[in-house]
């Protein structure tokens, strides 16, 4: 049996010498040492054997044991070094290969329009101010000198929620909340950029967009001080030659009331199909505000004066940016939004 084990053994020695690949080295190791393996059998056969012979045997069988495992550990290492060394020879690493570019997000037209109109009236010292999407009637339309069967509520047809609360149809409800808030201060000179909410849905609306409110209250204010900001403003959003004229208008909430119109950006005044060869582009609503919106907010019409003008701003940037379906805005196409 001696003899057998040595024969084994050399064998085993040979071959694992000689084995170039990791898995050569593993099928030798399982044929050898493994539960059905060569050894393994051996040792097996130890009962027939007397105690003596036994463990004469034991002994050398677990010696070969060791003895190829550890050349077996010792060629595996060997086969890794080679090939590691086979690979850093061959495989070379391209520095200068251009990687691979990172898509960074960017703004949505609206949220610059947003910024770029705050900005210009935070340069003229007008502050931001808010309000709630989710309103009461009385400040959506009481407040705002706009009666419950007012024929101006169907112009705003509503999403109710309760018969005293509604999505706000448009931001004027934040000029009387400001107005109460402030109340004696003077002056009250806020924008207020936000959501609202309308029935209708088509190509030019949809039933949520964003305004921009504005609101001075002051003593001595006048339709000049409204045109000399709105001016200043179309100025600065559009361009410094932009033209505009002021059409009579009704507002429950101010008065007198008008539209305000620019020259059109897109044919400069001559007639084309944005302006509907008009050469006009209505862009908002405004006017010297009413007073009894005043005494709603707590002030005295006697005393002081104001002028508030409110506009979309989708509209706003679908003429700044040239887009000409509303519909772009909320299709969230990475095309479209990466233009911007
Ligand atoms: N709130 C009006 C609208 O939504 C716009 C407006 C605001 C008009 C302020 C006059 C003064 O149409």
């Amino acid at each position: 049996m001696l003899e057998k084990l040595n024969e084994i053994e050399k064998k085993a020695l040979e071959a694992m010498a000689q084995a170039k690949e990791l898995q050569e080295l593993n099928e030798l190791k399982v044929k050898i040492l493994g539960r059905k393996g060569e050894i393994t059998l051996m040792l097996r056969g130890l009962k027939d054997l007397s105690p003596q012979e036994r463990s004469e045997f034991g002994q050398a069988a677990n010696q070969v044991k060791d003895r190829i495992e550890k050349l077996v550990a010792q060629r595996i290492n060997e086969i890794k070094a080679r090939d590691l060394n086979q690979r850093l020879e061959h495989e070379r690493l391209d520095v200068t290969l251009p990687g691979l570019p990172i898509n960074r997000g960017g703004k949505h037209p609206l949220t610059l329009i947003n910024e770029e109109i705050r900005d210009i009236f935070l340069s003229m010292g007008f502050a931001v101010a808010e309000g709630p999407e989710i309103e009461k009637d009385y400040y959506n339309f009481e407040a705002l000198n706009v009666p419950k069967d007012h024929p101006a509520r169907d112009m705003q047809d509503s999403f109710y929620i309760t018969d005293e609360v509604l999505l706000r149809t448009h931001t004027s409800p934040v000029q009387v909340r400001t107005m109460e808030a402030m109340c004696p201060h003077l002056p009250v000179k806020i924008i207020v950029p936000g959501k609202v909410y309308r029935k209708d849905d088509d190509a030019t609306h949809s039933p949520m967009f964003q305004q921009v409110e504005g609101l001075l209250i002051d003593k001595n204010i006048t339709f000049a001080n409204l045109k000399g900001v709105l001016m200043l403003f179309a100025q600065k959003i559009f361009n410094e030659d932009v033209k505009v004229r002021y059409r009579p208008s009704f507002f429950p909430f101010t008065e007198p009331s008008v539209e305000m119109d620019i020259s059109c950006v897109s044919c400069k005044g001559k007639g084309c199909r944005v302006c509907s060869h008009t050469g006009w582009l209505e862009i908002l609503g405004a006017g010297m505000v009413h007073p009894r919106v005043l005494q709603y907010g707590g002030y005295d019409p006697e005393e002081v004066t104001g002028f508030a003008f409110g506009m979309g701003i989708e509209r706003i940037a679908m003429l700044k940016y040239g887009i000409n379906d509303l519909r772009l805005f909320f299709d969230n196409d990475k095309r479209f939004l990466q233009q911007f």
